[in-house]
């Protein structure tokens, strides 16, 4: 058994260590925001957090996750949308919807740490989020919006 916090609650996971994170939110916890793409750390659509970091959780272990805290697309706003789900729906970003809950948390991991990215660093944090749709633009878009709603709530 392993113990894991996943937004802010601890959940019991009968898994063994080597398990993907990925397959622990799905499969045992039946946490289907987080997606399956290439299961190789090639596309980012499985990314979660990990103490705050970005991470591919189809290459992250059951046992790496144990004792940080494992944030999810559906924990990412705590209990309300995120500015980023709000910029999300206001730009329209997803076509398929499949990459961009991934999309999400990875700018989610930006936003926090720099709360006004250029478009070069928006470009380059993002770079390992594939989208098979070319939706690219309109999360560039989406992030900048939600960047400004960030800076506009905490008065700076
Ligand atoms: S499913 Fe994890 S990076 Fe593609
Ligand atoms: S919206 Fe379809 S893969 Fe990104």
């Amino acid at each position: 058994m392993l113990t894991l916090t996943i937004n802010g609650q601890a959940k019991q996971v009968d898994a063994a260590d080597d398990t993907p994170l990925l397959w622990v939110i799905r499969e045992h916890l039946q946490m289907t925001g987080t997606k399956f793409g290439c299961g190789a750390g090639l596309c980012g659509a499985c990314t979660v957090h990990l103490d705050g970091t970005a991470v591919r959780s189809c290459q992250t272990s059951a046992k790496e996750a144990v004792g940080k805290k494992v944030v999810t697309i559906e924990g990412l706003g705590g209990g309300k949308p995120h500015p980023l789900q709000v910029a999300w729906v206001a730009e329209q970003v997803p076509q398929c919807g499949y990459c961009q809950s991934g999309q999400i948390m990875q700018a989610a991991s930006l936003l926090a740490k720099n709360p006004d990215p250029t478009k070069q660093e928006i470009v380059a944090h993002m770079d390992g989020n594939l989208c098979r749709c070319m939706t690219y633009g309109r999360i560039q878009k989406a992030i900048i919006r939600a960047a400004a709603d960030i800076r506009a709530r905490s008065g700076s």
